[in-house]
């Protein structure tokens, strides 16, 4: 991990991809769905069990049961098999929540996801999760202000004093989202690894380093 706070984290499965970004050392965690696992045409534990070789120490992994037995069955082996490398992704839904608060008694870390409103995000705190996963693209394509969103958790959240659950900013499209995201209460914001990509550019940088290449070319030597 490379820092406590503004937590960066690739939204994919693409081991080859998550690799070259790991490289880098600015990254903190990943985050998969069942679509994303889908895409990337692995098997989930196969995926994971690469991740946590390449030294990952943060990976949302997500159940597909549908009641709370189910889930806390499937979360337990991937928390027997991944240890604290896993965070148990759950959906908010009154199964999920249950399933959620028997984990969270057991101290695994819990990310409750498809969180559309403040009140399912006061849900996810009171059953003790770890992060609460507001979707802001997703928002955002249906007309909905998504990084208003995070603000309003976090507003909760801070006049509350919950400290455990932290908002993990998730379905993010734009750059602009991500410092949007932590500017408005988010510790943690997931990404495709394009959206990470393109957090490097900027216009005027390439502008700057075009000018100073051609004067450095013009000294004299
Ligand atoms: O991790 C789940 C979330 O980030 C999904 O994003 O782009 O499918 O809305 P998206």
């Amino acid at each position: 991990m490379t820092t406590d706070t503004m937590r960066l984290f690739l939204d994919t499965a693409e081991v080859p991809v998550i690799k070259k970004a790991f490289s880098t050392g600015l990254l903190d965690g990943i985050t998969t769905n069942p679509t994303l696992i889908m895409k990337s045409g692995r098997k989930p534990t196969e995926v994971y069990d690469e991740l946590s070789d390449m030294g990952i120490r943060d990976i949302s992994m997500e159940v597909v049961e549908d009641t709370t037995e189910g889930m806390f069955r499937e979360a337990s082996k991937l928390v027997n098999h991944f240890g604290d490398v896993a965070t148990i992704k759950l959906p908010c839904t009154k199964e999920g929540l249950q399933a959620c608060r028997e984990l969270a008694n057991q101290n695994v870390r819990v990310n409750i996801t498809l969180i559309f409103s403040a009140a399912q995000a006061i849900l996810a705190a009171k059953a003790g999760a770890t992060y609460v996963s507001p979707f802001v693209g997703r928002l955002d394509d249906n007309s909905i202000a998504g990084l208003q969103l995070i603000k309003d958790i976090d507003e909760v959240f801070r006049v509350q004093c919950v400290h455990k659950t932290k908002i993990l900013s998730a379905s993010i499209r734009y750059v602009n989202s991500v410092s949007q995201s932590f500017a408005n209460g988010a510790s943690i914001v997931t990404m495709p690894p394009a959206v990470f990509d393109k957090m490097y550019n900027h216009v005027l940088t390439d502008k700057g380093l075009e000018i100073f290449d051609r004067d450095y070319a013009a000294i004299p030597k």
